[in-house]
């Protein structure tokens, strides 16, 4: 029975995490790879609907409504498409994941970050991700590249990106062999090849 993987893309808004993830997709099926792609929130069904509130409700939201939001769909996710995949020998590649959470709503809107790994633990049911990719890019340039037209997140401004930009070093920092930071500002190629060769190595433990 082949081994499955989960893989996460993580990373500020605006940081390129999708497109690298594509590639790697891309790459990985000309190998002759199963790869299933998925993102958090809202890959189908329930989570749609949840990403849809979480993007678009324009009242009020709670910091802690807004991370169970996240956690529901993010066990919706672990369970219909990450755990079957996974199980069956396959390459899961997630646009977002628990780093999201913990530097999002943990280091950027300051719900305490242990109540948040509790919470976490319950709605992934022991999956952890084999290998993370954190795209690190400073906020003027990821703000740039969102443009004018901002969802409710993006709309949280340059002092809330800046501490979630450094929720994620302080994350890499924790868990050096876990999470590999990368330079966002580098070309798509230049990175790429990183991204190739960690997932190589990943492959060959
Ligand atoms: P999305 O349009 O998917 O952004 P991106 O293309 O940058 O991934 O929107 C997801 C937004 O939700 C993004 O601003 C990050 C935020 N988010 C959290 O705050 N916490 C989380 O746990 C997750 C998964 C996402």
């Amino acid at each position: 029975m082949k081994k499955g993987y989960f893989i996460t893309f993580e990373g500020v808004d605006g940081c390129g995490k999708t497109t690298q993830m594509k590639l790697l997709a891309e790459y990985l099926q000309n190998k002759g790879y199963e790869v299933v792609i998925t993102r958090e929130p809202g890959s189908k069904g329930l989570g749609e609907k949840i990403r849809e509130i979480l993007l678009h409700y324009d009242g009020d939201v709670s910091s802690d409504a807004e991370s169970f939001l996240f956690l529901a769909d993010r066990a919706q996710n672990i369970d219909e498409i990450v755990n079957p995949a996974v199980d069956k020998g396959k390459i899961v590649l997630c646009d977002r994941h628990t780093d999201s959470t913990i530097a999002y709503q943990g280091y950027g809107r300051g719900v305490d970050i242990k109540k948040l790994t509790l919470l976490n633990d319950i709605a992934v049911s022991g999956r952890k991700p084999d290998m993370t990719f954190v795209f690190d890019i400073d906020i003027d340039t990821s703000m740039n590249r969102v443009g004018q037209e901002k969802d409710r997140m993006e709309s949280a401004g340059a002092d809330f990106f800046n501490k979630v930009r450094n929720g994620y070093l302080e994350i890499g920092k924790q868990e050096p062999e876990r999470v590999k930071i990368l330079d966002a500002a580098k070309s798509i190629e230049e990175i790429f090849k990183e991204v190739s060769k960690y997932t190589e190595e990943l492959f060959t433990l």
